[in-house]
């Protein structure tokens, strides 16, 4: 396999965009990685997209991406692994260009969430229909039942989540990127409404527009675009029962932990070596069950990180920099993308308020579902 390199990078703000389409966020995100590397031709174009066919009534988004971008005539096809979707993207255009078939693939991600849709039931399509959609299960209901495991367990508590959330809003606040730039207490937290017992509002992430890429190419080749291109070290991808009744330890994500394995194993490196990391918190109790499944701390510890600042800028492992899915919002198949757009700025040096210092390896986790799919990527600075 070929040394692949990340050499561009874009996104649009996240938010209510009623003024942009899912094209515009499309182009927006896709001219930006292009045009930071100079670049104006693609071999091929992947689309992390979860549901725009029904969330905006637009399937065969291939063709229709591609030539919006002017680009008609480039092979182009979407990705879909519900919220998984942007990471299973840069996982495919990563494979094309480390198998020797292309050399310039863009890896976008985008999700037009707010136009009229019915969105918790178009999430909960991610879910097993049978076995859980048909008894009434929303996804806030699903990861409730994720904290009930871990508070039952660990002994996680409501001020356990909070603190994830807490951390998010503080550091979304400096993101312009950010649909919620606003500093929340563990009080605003913790007296928000409740959504799905035990989580309240503000443990969960928003319904979001937005749209992010990422443009690849051969590493031996990434230093005719950039003085700063992103080596991609490792890819891992898993799945695990769709159903969350059907896991052995419904308060344990094995698919993360899975992938985590694969990626770290490609890339040579354990947990300790990460400098930096975006990880999928959906709902806080899914970051603290990241931080455990990924390695960083210890299983049934994950409660302890955010409170005690170990995951915050300046921890030993800071999470969710850019203010994680909570605060700088989520647009579902867009945000395995933007993860890895925000990797690739703090692996540049190129954070501003929320850079963590020295930072050399970063590692981006994505997830669809309550964990049933999850992809991770490990990028070097070089
Ligand atoms: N965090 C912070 N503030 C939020 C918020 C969130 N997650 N969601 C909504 N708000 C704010 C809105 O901006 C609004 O504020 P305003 O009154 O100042 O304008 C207020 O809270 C009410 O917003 P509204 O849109 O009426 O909330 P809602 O009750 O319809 O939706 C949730 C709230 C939590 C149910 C919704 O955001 C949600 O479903 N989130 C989860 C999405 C999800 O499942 N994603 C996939 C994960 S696998």
């Amino acid at each position: 396999m070929r040394e692949v390199a990340v050499i561009g990078a874009g996104m649009t703000k996240f938010g209510e965009l009623w003024n942009m389409s899912l094209r515009d966020l499309f182009v927006e995100s896709a001219l930006g990685a292009m045009e930071s590397a100079g670049v104006d031709t693609l071999d091929s174009i992947y689309i992390g997209n979860m549901s725009a066919g029904q969330f905006v009534g637009q399937e065969h988004l291939g063709p229709l991406m591609a030539d919006s971008l002017g680009m008609a005539g480039v092979p182009a096809t979407r990705v879909e692994s519900a919220c998984a979707s942007g990471g299973m993207a840069i996982r495919s255009a990563f494979l094309e260009v480390a198998s020797g078939a292309s050399d310039f693939v863009l890896a976008a991600g985008v999700e037009k969430m707010n136009d009229g849709a019915d969105v918790t039931g178009v999430l909960a399509t991610a879910s097993d229909q049978e076995e859980e959609v048909y008894y009434g299960v929303t996804f806030p209901g699903l990861y409730a039942m994720i904290a009930r495991a871990h508070m039952e367990k660990y002994g996680t508590t409501e001020e356990d989540l909070s603190w994830v959330s807490v951390k998010a809003h503080k550091n979304g606040a400096k993101n312009p990127h950010a649909q919620f730039r606003r500093v929340m207490s563990l009080e605003d937290v913790m007296t928000s409404s409740m959504v799905a017992e035990p989580l309240r509002l503000l443990h969960c992430s928003p319904v979001t527009d937005g749209g992010a890429a990422v443009l690849l190419c051969p590493l031996d080749r990434a230093k005719e675009f950039t003085d700063k291109p992103v080596k991609i070290l490792g890819s891992g991808a898993a799945t695990s029962t769709l159903a969350l009744a059907d896991r052995a330890d419904p308060s344990h994500l094995d698919a993360v932990e899975l992938s985590g394995q694969r990626a770290y194993e490609m890339a040579g490196l354990k947990p300790e070596d990460i400098d930096v990391a975006e990880v999928h918190d959906c709902f806080s109790i899914a970051e603290i069950c990241c931080y455990e499944a990924l390695g960083f701390v210890e299983q049934g510890k994950g409660k302890d990180a955010a409170r005690e600042g170990i995951t915050d800028l300046g921890g030993a492992i800071p999470v969710n920099i850019s203010g994680g899915l909570k605060s700088k919002g989520h647009p579902v198949g867009a945000t395995g993308v933007a993860q890895a757009v925000t990797i690739v700025e703090q692996l540049r040096g190129e954070a501003g308020e929320l850079q963590v210092e020295g930072a050399r390896i970063g590692l981006a986790q994505n997830m669809g579902g309550s964990g049933a799919s999850s992809t991770v990527h490990i990028f070097q600075g070089v």
